[in-house]
């Protein structure tokens, strides 16, 4: 049994954390230093690590991200989330108000509420007790999806609400959206993984909080605005919609800082102003305005019409979507090597800007929106991000068009473009070499992990690419104290510092240099695995992807994106010019000339084993040191030919191969021969 004071040492931890929380994230005005957050959430950690039955869902441990689930529950909204009609001019606008002062027999003015129409998805939090117990999208508006853990990951979302008179039942509408800002972030992380990337923050945020396992979602920076109610049960609401949300902002809810009450429909024109003009430097996106009546007994008399209310209206910025012509598509390198295609657009007016290009992210995109040179496209801005490409219109499409092609060459340096299937961005694999890459090229090449050049630091390797002193990684050995000391900002003491360091950079290991050729895929613990296995870099040059897969951890995306290294002659005379250079490495003995009993053995397995899968087979042979190959040849050492064994075997008789059966293959598996 826990006992009662650990129970309320957690209570106490957690009531702490939540009020830091708060804080920090609804308030915008931390109270309590980082480090005084981390010791009290660590004591909260080990506080349920020893007691589970104290780790409750509003505890803030559990905003990492619980358990992976099969598929969302479907929830029923106790009260439906409408929609709002829209208005598009000063004129619908001034007609909602009519009919607004009309129903409520032609009151002179009315109050209203004006609120950002944030561009992210409708959620309702429902609480019981101040528990955050349930999350839902809003579905059809009737039945959503529920993603409750989800939801819990957001730091914004109160998992409890604070303070007091707190209602048995309160359901919350507001807005999951993503930060323009940590979109491109995210975006920027996805591409330099080789993942596909979100097309704009609103799929994003869709995207994240639909996610099964709740652990992605925590990654996400996601935040939430609250802007209405659901069920409530067990609360005297206020009389205005504005004092509602002040009270929800007392509870601990995040509510949008812009929220202001006008007199009359003229104040909702200049909010509408004032906001539009705001709009490209706000964090977040918004498509409109929502306009809405701030007394709760008018909002209750004008009711609603089919799905929305009568007392609320969007007033939309205007569409900023536009129709014009794929001329054509260029590919642009990234600074990593990922090839993006960018569309040549007849230039077309969209939302006030001229547009002439347009991101198309990647093939996939380009497939998925069926997208051919010659197409009639819509293009969309949306705030300050890139313009887009929407869609193609098919009716339109004229009859000779022409299929989008991804280069088989790097456009800046004609190295091999390299694709994996199921990867979404493709690549130029001239690392060491593509000006595209340069600086990031060199930047890595230098790093502590990699070579450890000391005080090649990244400024100075812009410096250094810029004034063109360095075009290859090679280049730098061969920089002197006078090109070095003539550099802005660069005192001839640090000029030696930087030859000496150099200097001793030159001696290294297999593995560092490996790393800091920075071939994709090969990172600090692949480096070191391939030089292990290889011993040296004229053996792993030759690989061919069969060795290369029987390398630890490397797989079939690895193994290609090394052999493509190798492939391209520009790297090879980079690594050559760097060897040439002095750098140099103590030699290591490959795995598969060291002392495990079947190195050097190549075995074929042909036929139906009864015993063991194939592929448990070849790990194990593997793990001895032998390679398993899927062909005879002379050079084979022993076949192990299992039932029904066919032309292999045949093949191993015909060359005098040694042919052995599954038996033979377990006792050599138990070093039982
Ligand atoms: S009020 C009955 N307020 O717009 C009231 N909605 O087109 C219904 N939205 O599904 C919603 N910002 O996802 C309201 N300040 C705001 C909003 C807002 C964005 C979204 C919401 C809703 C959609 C309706």
């Amino acid at each position: 049994m826990t006992k009662p004071s650990s129970s309320q040492h957690a209570s106490e931890l957690k009531r702490l954390l939540n009020e830091y929380n708060y804080q920090y994230y609804v308030l915008d005005q931390p109270t309590m230093p980082d480090a005084e957050y981390d010791r009290l959430f660590r004591e909260l950690v080990e506080l349920e690590n020893a007691h589970p039955e104290l780790q409750t869902p509003d505890s803030p441990t559990q905003r990492v991200g619980g358990h992976a689930i099969k598929e969302f529950p479907a929830i029923k909204h106790q009260v439906p989330m409408l929609s709002l009609e829209n208005c598009f001019n000063d004129e619908e606008l001034m007609a909602f108000d009519k009919r607004v002062r009309e129903r409520l027999s032609n009151v002179s003015q009315v109050e209203y509420v004006c609120e950002p129409k944030l561009d992210g998805l409708a959620l309702s939090l429902r609480y019981e007790n101040g528990i955050l117990v349930q999350a839902a999208t809003r579905g059809d508006g009737e039945t959503g999806e529920g993603i409750t853990e989800n939801i819990r990951t957001i730091p914004t979302v109160a998992l409890q609400l604070r303070g007091d008179n707190i209602p048995r039942v309160l359901e919350v509408r507001g807005e999951v959206y993503m930060p323009r800002e940590k979109f491109t972030a995210l975006n920027e992380r996805l591409e330099s993984e080789g993942k596909k990337l979100f097309v704009n923050p609103r799929n994003a945020a869709a995207g994240s909080v639909r996610q099964l396992d709740p652990k992605i979602t925590a990654q996400r920076p996601l935040a939430i605005f609250c802007y209405g109610l659901g069920a409530v049960e067990g609360w005297e609401i206020p009389a205005t919609h504005y004092a509602m949300l002040q009270q929800l902002k007392v509870w601990g809810l995040r509510v949008c800082p812009l929220i202001k009450v006008v007199g009359n429909i003229q104040g909702c024109q200049q909010y509408y102003a004032d906001i539009g003009a705001q709009r490209p430097t706000l964090p977040y996106e918004i498509d409109g305005v929502v306009y809405k009546v701030n007394q709760l007994t008018w909002q209750k008399q004008l009711g609603f019409v089919s799905r929305a209310p009568r007392w609320a209206i969007a007033h939309k910025f205007p569409a900023q979507e536009a129709m014009t012509i794929l001329e054509a598509v260029d590919f642009q390198v990234g600074r990593t090597g990922s090839l993006t295609p960018v569309a040549r657009l007849k230039p077309v007016f969209v939302g006030g800007a001229k547009v002439s290009n347009a991101t198309l992210h990647n093939m996939d995109e380009i497939k998925r929106k069926d997208l051919c040179i010659g197409d009639f496209v819509i293009v969309r801005r949306a705030g300050d991000v890139i313009p887009e490409v929407v869609n193609s219109i098919l009716d339109k499409r004229p009859v000779q068009t022409q299929e989008i092609m991804l280069p088989a060459h790097c456009p800046v340096c004609g190295s091999d473009v390299i694709h994996p299937e199921d990867v979404a961005a493709a690549r130029c694999s001239g690392g060491l070499f593509c000006p595209a890459q340069r600086k990031e090229a060199i930047k890595h090449f230098a790093a502590r992990k990699a070579m450890d050049i000391e005080g090649l630091g990244d400024k100075l390797v812009e410096q250094l690419v810029d004034t063109g002193l360095v075009r290859t990684v090679a280049d730098l050995y061969h920089l002197t104290l006078e090109q070095l000391a003539n550099l802005e900002r660069m005192a001839e003491k640090s000029a030696e510092n930087l030859l000496h360091a150099l200097e001793q950079s030159k001696n290294t290991t297999l593995p560092r240099f490996l790393f800091a050729l920075g071939i994709r895929e090969v990172g600090q613990s692949t480096a070191l695995n391939l030089a292990n296995y290889f011993g040296d870099i004229a053996a792993l040059r030759q690989a061919s992807i069969e060795q290369l897969l029987q390398v630890q951890d490397v797989g079939p995306i690895a193994a290609m994106s090394i052999t493509a290294f190798f492939q391209q002659a520009h790297n090879n005379e980079v690594i050559d010019a760097l060897v040439k250079a002095g750098i140099h490495w103590p030699t290591i003995t490959p795995l598969s000339e060291q002392t495990l009993p079947l190195a050097g053995q190549t075995i074929v397995l042909t036929g139906t084993l009864e015993q063991l899968s194939r592929e448990i087979a070849t790990e194990k042979l593997q793990a001895l040191g032998a390679r398993v190959s899927g062909s005879v040849s002379a050079k084979t050492s022993v076949v192990v030919a299992g039932r029904d064994a066919g032309s292999k075997l045949s093949k191993a008789q015909e060359l005098g191969v040694a042919v052995h059966d599954e038996a033979w293959l377990l006792r050599l598996l138990t070093r039982d021969l």
